[in-house]
């Protein structure tokens, strides 16, 4: 079967977008976190949407599943082929041309394969932004992003992914090119196919081409770490900060001191910019692309920084915090965001986490982290709870890493503990994927979970878009 496949794109397309080579086909072949191995036959690198489109007309007439990828730093295996050695990836890592920016519309078109960090610092230069921003910006693509609709450390003020893109190219499972490439900020010409392909992960169709809008580039920033002890005063200071700074706030990220205690082990070199005993750090930044936050007032201090002073004087006046710290040049800023940023990376090194993506309301979230840590004591009582992340979206990673120095009987407790988390988000009418997806990690949970009505228009709208189950099959829908 991929023979055959093969041997068609080599006549029909070129030899040259055919890769078999075990060493480059290895990084492609393995999630970031290591948990899902694949194999397959070839890797694909077309350069254009004609060669996407090709290529989906042959693996049609031959039944040949494609799996398309990006930057591969997907975390629920969406993007890894399964072990059958039958799959071909089609990685649209080539395909990273910017073909329009206009600083007029504000907007940019982009190939997939564009690196997300690339259109940042594109953008930035002509004075314009584009908000999405998550950890793995330096290598996630627009494609991934869009396939999976990324959320990350700016949702709060700017939404997701979905809310960035205002036109697709998509290439369907039989080759069939759909333009919606609109660069309109309106268009209610029916039903819109774009949100349904954004979050498919690669189920539906492969996108090829994006129209993304563009914001005023921040010119000032304010970014503070406080100390809470209680879950319950993130929501409070929150309120605080959204409501004086008139819906400034970028970032609102939790960190539990037992994550922090990891992420100072596994990067001894970073230095700690706040102390805490027990409890949690609220990292917050408050942007605005005003020139008049930059000026100084006579006491010296930028605008913007004033105000975050002043929510922060109130909130330790209203025992909301404890202690906070506010960077005071773009260095200190940097330290505070790799402390954030590193976390995923530092509990990888620590040990073999649990690691969950829920959300819940934003104002159930405090009762939900206290229900499951509750839960999870029952269990385990030395495990290390390290549900940190987007609290401000009521998004968290409600992790957990075994008992410092390592537990024997850490594998057979890993099941129970996500059963724990998972009754507990159910209590509490979360989501048990808030930002990275379904791909293959939550595929069983999703059909036990999901309304049945819903699941069954999902099943057949897979069905419909890709009749012959080619195109990344047994993801989401199983
Ligand atoms: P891949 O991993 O290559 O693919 C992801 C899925 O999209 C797969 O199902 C794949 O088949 C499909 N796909 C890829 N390209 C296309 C395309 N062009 N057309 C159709 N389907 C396609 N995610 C967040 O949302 N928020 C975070 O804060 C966040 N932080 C992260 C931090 C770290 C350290 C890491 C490693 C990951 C993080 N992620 C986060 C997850 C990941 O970065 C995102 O899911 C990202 O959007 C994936 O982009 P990618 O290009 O790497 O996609
Ligand atoms: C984060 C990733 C894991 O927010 O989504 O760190
Ligand atoms: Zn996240």
């Amino acid at each position: 079967m991929a023979n055959n496949f093969l041997k068609k794109v080599s006549a029909q397309i070129s030899s040259s977008i055919i890769i078999t080579d075990d060493e480059i086909m290895a990084p492609h072949l393995t999630d970031w976190r290591g948990n899902f191995n694949g194999r397959a036959s070839a890797l694909l690198m077309p350069t254009d949407t004609k060669m996407v489109s090709a290529i989906m007309r042959i693996a049609d007439e031959e039944n040949q599943v494609i799996v398309p990828q990006g930057g591969n730093t997907g975390l629920v295996g969406g993007g890894i082929p399964d072990q059958s050695g039958d799959s071909v990836i089609l990685s649209l890592q080539k395909m990273n041309s910017i073909i329009e920016f206009s600083r007029e519309n504000r907007t940019i078109t982009v190939q997939a394969g564009c690196i997300l960090q690339h259109i940042h610092e594109l953008v930035e230069k002509e004075g314009l932004y584009f908000p999405l921003s998550l950890a793995a910006k330096g290598s996630c693509t627009i494609g991934g992003n869009l396939a999976t609709n990324a959320g990350g450390v700016n949702v709060l003020r700017y939404g997701t992914m979905r809310e960035q893109c205002l036109g697709l190219q998509i290439v369907l499972s039989d080759g069939t090119i759909i333009n919606q490439l609109t660069p309109l900020r309106k268009d209610n010409t029916g039903y819109d196919l774009k949100n349904l392909f954004i979050g498919s992960e690669g189920t539906l169709g492969i996108i090829t081409v994006a129209c993304l809008k563009l914001v005023s580039k921040p010119i000032a920033r304010a970014t503070a770490i406080a100390v809470i002890d209680k879950i319950e005063h993130a929501l409070e200071l929150l309120n605080i900060l959204q409501h004086h700074s008139g819906d400034l706030v970028e970032s609102f990220e939790v960190m539990p001191k037992a994550l922090l205690d990891i992420v100072y082990k596994q990067f001894p070199n970073y230095s700690q910019p706040i102390k805490l005993a027990s409890g949690f750090i609220l990292l917050m930044e408050i942007s605005s692309s005003k020139s008049d936050e930059l000026e100084n007032d006579n006491s010296g201090e930028p605008a913007l920084q004033i105000l975050v002073e002043r929510c922060l004087e109130k909130a330790l006046e209203e025992d909301l915090i404890t202690d906070a710290v506010i960077a005071t040049n773009e260095a200190q800023r940097q330290t505070f965001w790799a402390i954030r940023e590193n976390a995923p990376q530092a509990t990888k090194q620590e040990s073999w986490p649990i690691n969950t993506d829920i959300s819940v309301r934003r104002d159930k979230l405090a009762e939900f982290y206290n229900h499951a840590s509750d839960a999870i004591r029952n269990i385990c009582k030395n495990c290390r709870i390290c549900g940190y992340g987007h609290v401000g979206d009521g998004n968290l990673h409600f992790n957990v890493v075994e008992a410092e120095g390592g537990d024997p009987d850490w594998p057979q407790k890993r099941a129970p503990l996500l059963a724990a988390i998972y009754l507990s988000l159910s209590e509490f009418e979360g989501s048990i994927s808030a930002e990275h997806g379904i791909g293959q990690l939550k595929t069983d949970q999703l059909k036990n979970t999901k309304d049945a009505q819903y699941y069954r228009i999902m099943t057949k709208l897979k069905n419909n878009f890709d009749p012959k189950n080619i195109l990344n099959p047994n993801r989401i829908i199983k």
